[in-house]
């Protein structure tokens, strides 16, 4: 029975590749599928598509909520910098001097789908702003500006820097969301910044013009 086949499987890889995260994640998600007495959602991968084309209509709008994100991370500066934008194809940097992430707060908050933990903390830490955010999908304003997002984040006292690389190009439809990974890399930290959080967007989606 299929069943048997794929518990037999899990149980080969926890014993020999314990580390295959991939495999094990993927296993158990299909051997759940036979569970008679409960059903449960899970996500396509359009839909990253969907919440940043379709809820971030103007690509003004969509720096905006980065911006945002910024100021409710009690950034003082946020620098941004344009890149061969006036054509397709060219790299916008947001730069921020805010508090950043921990790598639990990469992976919980911003890794994870419609998470704000402006819902816990509605106030900044340090300047105790009334924090913009809510909705948990601002992020996704960096899928509708560019096909790769590169995110680098260091706290006060993070000994190096976290970076997520994304391609969003590998979030198409038919596809599990969840079994979608993306490289995450230790690295120096960012130089002259006690903390902060750095968004390369590449591959811009749309030209640029000075007056925008
Ligand atoms: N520049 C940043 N500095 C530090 N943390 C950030 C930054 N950008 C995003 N985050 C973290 O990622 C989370 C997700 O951001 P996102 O914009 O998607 O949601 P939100 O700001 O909570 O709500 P909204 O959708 O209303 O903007 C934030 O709650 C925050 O924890
Ligand atoms: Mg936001």
């Amino acid at each position: 029975m299929e069943q048997d086949k794929l518990r037999e499987e899990l149980k080969y890889i926890l014993e020999n590749e314990p580390e295959n995260y991939s495999k094990i994640l993927k296993l158990s998600s299909e051997l759940s599928k036979f569970d008679q007495d409960s059903v449960r959602f899970s996500i396509d991968a359009g839909i990253i598509d969907r919440l940043g084309k379709e809820l971030v209509a103007r690509h003004e709008t969509a720096v905006s909520e980065l911006v945002k994100n910024a100021y409710d991370a009690d950034a003082k500066k946020v620098k941004l910098t344009f890149i061969d934008s006036s054509e397709i194809g060219g790299i916008i940097v947001i730069n921020d001097d805010g508090v950043g992430m921990t790598k639990e707060q990469l992976v919980n908050g911003f890794m994870r789908l419609a998470s704000s933990d402006k819902i816990h903390y509605p106030f900044s830490p340090i300047y105790n702003r009334k924090r913009a955010g809510k909705k948990g999908i601002g992020r996704f304003a960096a899928q509708r500006l560019g096909k790769q997002l590169t995110i680098t984040t260091q706290t006060e006292d993070s000994e190096q820097a976290l970076e997520i690389t994304i391609n969003w190009d590998d979030f198409k439809n038919d596809q599990d969301l969840m079994f979608i990974d993306n490289k995450i890399e230790y690295k120096i930290r960012m130089p002259k910044k006690r903390s902060g959080t750095r968004l390369v967007i590449k591959n811009l989606r749309d030209k640029w013009t000075e007056a925008q």
